[in-house]
Parts: structure tokens; C-alpha cells; sequence
């Protein structure tokens, strides 16, 4: 397992450097949501006062062995949110292979042990206090802090939930081929905005994705008629045809999202983005959509990235509040792996 991490750091940072590159809004992309009964800052401040430092500390050690995990952790979140909501279903296994984690959409996703590892130290504290579906959120949080961006407040006071179906992710969980009206529709059903999509996508700006999983749209069978994505930049596709073979339909090889600085949290996947050197066709899409792109341009043409930064903490606030259970609802585990059959 450790080595198999570390060819897939070796990997991402390999294809990185072989690839560096040379309006007003509408109120329906609106950010911030309104607020949730049961959540607040510090939520866990009189029942787990030092929970939110265990967190930090923990994920510190957990980036510093691996960086890879950053990422991974941070796409950790939007895979709990958008199914069910933030209530760590995605923890739940099941042994019909029909639980979230089954389903093709969960492909690639890592983070797993390390959530139960902080889940340890925190269940160590404050025994039986502090719920998953909360660590996703704030490992989430950390994880972005650790690549120097922003360090947002964070509502905690979430329950766990004890359902999880594969169904469900198949369902809510936008594929990397979608299109705009796709994307939007998708991230809308769940009540959030145009804007909401357009930041958040803006967390592919570390992090990696496995040639599986864009390969074949982008640069090998594009919509099917076995040609290169037009609208993809030339001597970028030039640069992942060497990473990813034709042909591999499990290539793992894991190539950045954003290879300019694949663990920097900054501005420049709105560059690529706006260069056509956006990797997947989702991120690629923004630019399809006036109001989306409109956002793409200014953040690639920034000169601070305050706006994104403080945007970013509104959007992970409003993905962070999507179908919370709180109160008496759902459960505080002791671990957050469970079986649900
Ligand atoms: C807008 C729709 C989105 C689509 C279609 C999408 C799709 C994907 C795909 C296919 C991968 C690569 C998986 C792999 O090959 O291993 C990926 C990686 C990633 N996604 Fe997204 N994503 C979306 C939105 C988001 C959001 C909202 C977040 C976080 C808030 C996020 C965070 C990440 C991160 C950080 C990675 C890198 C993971 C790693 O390096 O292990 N994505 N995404």
C-alpha cells in the first residue's frame, strides 16, 4: 500500500512538470445560503473544546508522510455532501457491495483510513462526541489550509447517518465527462448556485485525476468518434497523450489537475481553465456558460486571490449544509466505518 502511494506521488509530481505550461451576477448563483438550526461555529467548543486543533495536528502528519492525501481528503467532502448529505454515509461499507463506496462514481477516492485515524484521536478526547460527518468537513477545511489557502470558520454539530446506496452516488454525483447544463443541474438539485459550481470546481486546483478517468473523453474518443477533444489546448494534449497510453481503460497513472502547482491552493486553475488547458471536460465546461465563465475570467485575470478565498469559504459553507442531520437525528459513532448489511 506504501508503495503503491508512493509511485502515485512519484506519478503525479513526474507528469506535473513534464506539463507546465507555458459581469454582474444573478441572484441565483448568491452566495451565501441560509444558515442551518443545529449548526454553529464551535460548536464542539464547551463538549471537545481542543477538537478542532486534534483535527489540524493530525492532518499536518497525515500531509507531511503523504501529500497526495491533501487533495484526496479535500474531494472527501464533496463525495459525503452530495450524497445523502454531510453525514459520512460515504464511511458506511456494505458487504453486497451496494453502499456508496461501490459505485463507479466513489472511484479513486482515498481518504478512508485517515478519517477513521483522526476519528481515533478525537473518539481518545471526547469519547463519543464529535461526529464523522463533521471531521470530513473540517479534515476538508485543513486540507485546503495545508496548501496555503484559506483557513475558514467551519460550522460543526452534524450527526451521522446510517444509509448508504450505491444508487445514490451513482445518481448525485456529477460524471468528469458532464457539460455545463449537466454540472448545473446536478449541483442545483442539491440547492446549490451556478456560483457555488463555479468555486468549487476551483478545488481541482490541487490534486490529481488517473488517466482512466478523462482519457477517453478528452483525448482518445471524444464523444464517441475517436478523436482529441477539439477544445482542449494542442500541445497540452500532446503532453497527456505521453502520460496516458491509448487504449488502458484502468490506466492509473495520476496525472494533475492543475500541473502549474498541483499542490498549491491559487488562481491558476482558473488560467488553465481560461487557456483551454482545463484537464477534465467539467472543468473544461465553465467556460461554456456566461455566468460561469464570467467568474473563470476574472479569477484568471486576479491579481489577489481574496476573492476566490473568500468565495471558496462561502461555497464549502453552503456544500457543507446540504441535508445535515442534527439535533436528536442520526448517530455519533464510536468508529466511522460501519456495515450496513
Ligand atoms: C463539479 C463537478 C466535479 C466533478 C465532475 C469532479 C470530478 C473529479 C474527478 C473525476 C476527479 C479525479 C478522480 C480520479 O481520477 O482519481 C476529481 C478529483 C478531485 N476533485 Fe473533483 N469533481 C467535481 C467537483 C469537486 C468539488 C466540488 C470538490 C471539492 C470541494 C472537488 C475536489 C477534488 C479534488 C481535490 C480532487 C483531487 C483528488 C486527489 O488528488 O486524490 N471536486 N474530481
Amino acid at each position: 500500500m506504501a508503495l503503491k502511494l508512493q509511485l502515485l506521488a512519484a506519478a503525479v509530481v513526474a507528469v506535473a512538470a513534464s506539463c507546465r505550461p507555458g459581469l454582474a451576477d444573478p441572484a441565483v448563483g448568491a452566495l451565501p445560503g441560509l444558515p442551518v438550526a443545529g449548526l454553529a461555529i464551535g460548536f464542539y467548543n464547551e463538549s471537545c473544546p481542543g477538537v478542532e486543533d486534534l483535527v489540524l495536528a493530525e492532518m499536518r502528519a497525515i500531509v507531511e508522510k503523504d501529500r497526495t492525501l491533501g487533495p484526496a481528503l479535500l474531494r472527501f467532502m464533496f463525495h459525503d455532501c452530495l450524497v445523502r448529505g454531510c453525514d459520512a454515509s460515504i464511511m458506511l461499507e456494505s458487504r453486497s457491495n451496494k453502499g456508496e463506496q461501490d459505485s463507479d462514481a466513489s472511484y479513486g477516492l482515498r481518504g478512508y483510513d485517515e478519517i477513521e485515524q483522526i476519528k481515533a484521536k478525537v473518539e481518545a478526547a471526547c469519547p463519543l462526541t464529535v461526529s464523522c460527518a463533521d471531521i470530513i468537513i473540517l479534515a476538508a477545511r485543513d486540507a485546503v489550509y495545508l496548501s496555503n489557502g484559506p483557513r475558514y470558520a467551519v460550522e460543526t454539530g452534524r450527526r451521522d447517518g446510517t444509509v448508504s446506496a450505491k444508487f445514490d452516488a451513482d445518481n448525485d454525483l456529477p460524471p468528469p465527462f458532464s457539460n455545463i447544463v449537466d454540472l448545473k443541474t446536478y449541483f442545483s438539485v442539491k440547492g446549490l448556485g451556478w456560483k457555488d459550481l463555479v468555486v468549487l470546481s476551483g478545488s481541482h486546483t490541487i490534486g490529481s485525476a488517473q488517466c482512466s478517468t478523462f482519457a477517453s473523453s478528452r483525448l482518445y474518443n471524444f464523444s464517441g468518434k475517436g478523436v482529441q477533444d477539439p477544445s482542449l489546448d494542442k500541445a497540452y494534449a500532446a503532453c497527456l497523450r505521453e502520460a496516458c497510453e491509448p487504449g488502458l481503460e484502468d490506466d492509473a497513472t495520476a496525472v494533475a489537475l492543475d500541473p502549474t502547482s498541483p499542490y498549491e491552493f491559487d488562481l491558476s486553475y482558473y488560467r488553465r481553465v481560461r487557456g483551454d488547458k482545463g484537464l477534465l471536460l467539467s472543468d473544461q465546461a465553465l467556460m461554456d456558460d456566461r455566468w460561469t465563465r464570467g467568474y473563470v475570467e476574472r479569477m484568471a485575470a486576479a491579481a489577489s486571490p481574496d476573492e476566490f478565498f473568500a468565495d471558496y469559504a462561502a461555497a464549502m459553507t453552503n456544500m457543507g449544509r446540504l441535508e445535515v442531520l442534527t439535533g436528536d437525528s442520526g448517530e455519533i459513532r464510536e468508529t466511522c466505518a460501519a456495515y450496513v448489511d
